[in-house]
């Protein structure tokens, strides 16, 4: 049995996980904090025996990313109804009986978002059907907003608008002449682009109007190319490293038990990631 010295650790958990901006973001908010804690990144293989062996070892909360988010949902103790939701975990709290379970990104984009305008009443679109979609629809749909959803392959976009009750748009209709007129707001929830696909074309260039808010939730680069093109079109962009930004401060929240942090500490994590994302 291995009893580790430090009481207040913390890590990521994924595979890969190498590149994850996460522990630069903790690491400068638990600084702010003037919180002695250790946040590590850590690759896992198989999230469920893995699990068990995290919490014998006495870590304190988990970020988990990509590829464990539905697994960590199936093998928490415990679950929040946002994450039961969503049916995906990417937040895990120590229990005295095991792991319990929250979803942090629905919020992560709804913050992002609501720093340039409220969500409340606003037509917005979710380009997606796969796990980032299924997040940020449900915090849109819990801040309000009229939600409709297109997705490539239109069986997985329907069965997303079902369950949320919201609308779907074929693809195709998006090519139309004045399609970008029925909506304020824009999130790119595909992974297109995020396996080398040099210049992947979501929806043409004709679709941004300017006024739109654009968000993505890829966040490396900073710039995507669907970003680059609203901006060149004159609508208000929100990088996806906001995202981040937000459902990393509300994972401390529910860690630490607090009501909201400082704008001192969302300052210092900004910072950092800007800096990690910069330095490439
Ligand atoms: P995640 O959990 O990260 O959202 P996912 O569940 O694999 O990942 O979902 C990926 C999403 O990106 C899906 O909506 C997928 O569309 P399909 O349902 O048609 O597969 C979308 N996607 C991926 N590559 C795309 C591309 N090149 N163009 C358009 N959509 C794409």
């Amino acid at each position: 049995m291995i009893r580790p010295k430090q009481r207040d650790l913390f890590a990521v958990i994924g595979n890969p996980v190498a590149h994850s901006l996460s522990p630069v973001m903790m690491e400068a908010a638990f600084a702010e904090l003037g919180f002695s804690a250790v946040y590590l990144a850590l690759e896992v293989d198989s999230i469920s025996e893995d699990l068990d062996i995290l919490w014998n070892f006495g870590f304190r909360g988990l970020s988990v990313t990509l590829p464990f988010k539905e697994a960590a949902f199936l093998f928490s103790q415990f679950t929040e109804e946002t994450a039961r939701r969503i049916r995906a975990v990417n937040t895990l709290r120590r229990h005295e009986n095991g792991w319990e379970g929250t979803n942090t990104d629905w919020i992560g984009s709804v913050r992002a978002l609501e720093q340039v305008s409220p969500l409340r009443g606003k037509r917005v679109l979710v380009l997606g059907a796969g796990g980032a979609a299924r997040a940020v629809v449900y915090g849109l749909i819990r801040s309000g907003a009229a939600v409709s959803i297109s997705n490539r392959t239109p069986e997985r976009g329907e069965a997303l608008a079902q369950a949320f009750r919201c609308g779907f748009v074929p693809l195709a209709e998006l090519e139309k002449d004045h399609s970008g007129e029925s909506f304020d707001v824009v999130v790119q929830c595909t992974s297109a682009g995020l396996l080398g696909d040099e210049d992947p074309q979501v929806v043409p260039d004709s679709f941004f109007l300017p006024g739109m808010i654009v968000m993505d939730t890829i966040y490396t680069p900073q710039w995507t190319t669907f970003l680059k093109k609203a901006r060149n079109a004159g609508c208000s962009t929100v990088p996806g490293s906001e995202m981040l930004l937000h459902q990393g401060a509300m994972q401390l929240e529910w860690w630490l038990g607090r009501e909201k942090l400082e704008p001192a500490v969302i300052g210092a994590m900004r910072d950092a990631l800007s800096k990690a994302l910069a330095d490439g």
